[in-house]
């Protein structure tokens, strides 16, 4: 695959000297980084609680979200690929397995009155992660990681809109949610990046032709630069006629893995794609520095806010190399002196700001360091064991207009469940979006 290509190549614009923090890494030593991601991994999955007796298996405690649990358990499946630390995986498994929901498809009940695109894109991009690593199988009676990947791509088909705009996802799947007219870059991302991963795996090149349909629609109507520049949505109430500027690394992040699978696929120009992505967002430079969305200017602090620095990690694997040394001297704060903190790019010690997000931001660029000696991402022609359902997908929640079934949330449902209900999008149209959190 090219971004392992790419991961070694910037690897070599940087030098590195070991560090001194409280986790000490050695970048040269796969026994140095082993071990600096188990003790971040430990620090992540002490958020988790769902595991203990009485607890809400598969969710997080408040305030974090259901779709970061989507996520912390992806970052969980990427550590077994990477480590093969073996120690976490029946609680990982657990945990995704008692979010699928009665139709297979993780649209489980306590959630579909806020669920966006967005948040069962995450838990589908997790086992599709799964699939892909071929991480071990649930049970033959349990659903499988490429079925459940397939179920959300499926209904996402469902849920192209071509009222407005010429086409797209909107944010929201059901029309009573705020953001149901806002078309964001996201939402799009998750089924462009499942499109693109589906086909590489399965061979199937319908999956393709959507991933190519979603790109070529959200250069369209300008969320993708012609220099590959991510921008966060537009509404179709302007029939997308403008477009919110605001960058988030997750939305760059999710496009580029999706290229260079599309580039693994196809071997088609989105080599040439990928290539000049990087070097556009300066991936290429030793020098590379991320600013996430509005972070460095007005230390927002959000839970999701945080959370999106995820991504730098999980989809910006290609520049692991970048953020290792900032990653790891952040992770020496808290009273376990190993937690990690937010301003990686202070580059300096501990910043005192430690949550969830960040630790898992630390763990994916740190274990992302060993994927060199990492297997390659299976398909089904390569090793690839996962069972897949090309049909799976109820359809049975998938139609903002006849998922009638569900009521909309109620104002307590709300603060407890939506990362995206409570996103207020007033300044989509002067061209600046901005993220209230739900209360
Ligand atoms: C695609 O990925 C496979 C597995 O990682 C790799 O062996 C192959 O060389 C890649 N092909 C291209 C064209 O990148
Ligand atoms: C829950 O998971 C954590 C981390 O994986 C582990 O340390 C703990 O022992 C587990 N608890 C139970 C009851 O399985
Ligand atoms: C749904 O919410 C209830 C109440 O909080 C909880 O007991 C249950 O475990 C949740 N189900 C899932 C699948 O998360
Ligand atoms: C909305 O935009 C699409 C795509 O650009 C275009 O085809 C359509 O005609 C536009 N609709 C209106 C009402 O302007
Ligand atoms: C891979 O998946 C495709 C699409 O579902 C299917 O046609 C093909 O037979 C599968 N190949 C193997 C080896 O399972
Ligand atoms: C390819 O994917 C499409 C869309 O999901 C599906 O309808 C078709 O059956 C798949 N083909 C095979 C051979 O699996
Ligand atoms: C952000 O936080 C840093 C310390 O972490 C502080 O030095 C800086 O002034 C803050 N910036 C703003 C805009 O509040
Ligand atoms: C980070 O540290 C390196 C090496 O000590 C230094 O060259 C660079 O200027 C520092 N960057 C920042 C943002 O402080
Ligand atoms: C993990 O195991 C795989 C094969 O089982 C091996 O290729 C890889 O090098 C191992 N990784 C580490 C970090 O030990």
């Amino acid at each position: 695959m090219r971004g392992r290509t790419l991961a070694r190549g910037a690897a070599i614009c940087a030098t590195w000297t070991q560090l001194t923090s409280a986790i000490s890494l050695d970048i040269t030593s796969q026994a140095s980084i082993k071990s600096a991601a188990s003790t971040v991994a430990y620090g992540m999955m002490k958020y988790y609680t769902g595991n203990n007796t009485g607890d809400n298996p598969g969710n997080l405690p408040s305030p974090y979200y259901w779709w970061e649990a989507g996520a912390t358990f992806g970052t969980m499946v990427e550590y077994w690929y990477y480590t093969n630390d073996t120690s976490y995986n029946p609680t990982v498994t657990a945990a995704i397995l008692s979010q699928v929901g009665t139709d297979d498809d993780f649209m489980p009940t306590n959630q579909t009155k806020t669920e966006g695109n967005d948040d069962q894109g995450f838990w589908g991009m997790t086992a599709m992660s799964a699939a892909e690593m071929n991480y071990p199988n649930p049970s033959a009676d349990e659903p499988q990681w490429l079925a459940l990947a397939q179920a959300v791509f499926n209904e996402m088909v469902t849920r192209w809109d071509d009222s407005t705009c010429g086409g797209g996802l909107r944010w929201q799947i059901f029309t009573f949610n705020n953001g149901y007219t806002y078309k964001n870059s996201i939402a799009n991302g998750c089924f462009f990046n499942l499109g693109a991963r589906l086909a590489r795996y399965t061979g199937n090149q319908t999956y393709a032709d959507w991933a190519e349909k979603t790109w070529d629609w959200m250069e369209s109507v300008g969320l993708m630069s012609d220099t590959y520049i991510v921008y966060d949505g537009t509404s179709d109430t302007t029939n997308c006629s403008t477009v919110d500027h605001l960058q988030f690394t997750y939305n760059q992040g999710i496009y580029l893995f999706g290229a260079a699978m599309m580039y693994n696929y196809t071997y088609a120009d989105w080599a040439e794609k990928t290539w000049d992505w990087m070097e556009s967002v300066g991936l290429m430079s030793d020098t590379y520095i991320v600013y996430d969305g509005t972070s460095d200017t007005t230390n927002c602090s959000t839970v999701d806010h945080l959370q999106f620095t995820y991504n730098q990690g999980i989809y910006l694997f290609g520049a692991a190399m970048m953020y290792n040394y900032a990653a790891a001297a952040q992770c020496d704060g808290g009273t376990d002196g190993t937690t990690c903190g937010e301003h990686w790019t202070d580059n300096s010690t501990y910043d005192g700001n430690y949550g969830l997000g960040q630790q898992m931001s630390a763990l994916s660029v740190i274990q992302a360091m060993l994927i060199d000696e990492a297997p390659e991402l299976v398909t089904n022609t390569t090793g690839g064991t996962s069972v897949g359902n090309a049909n799976a997908g109820s359809g049975s929640t998938t139609s903002s207009t006849t998922g009638t079934v569900i009521t909309p949330a109620t104002g307590a449902d709300k603060a407890g469940a939506g990362i995206l209900t409570a996103l207020v999008l007033s300044g989509v149209l002067g061209g600046i979006g901005f993220m209230v959190m739900g209360s």
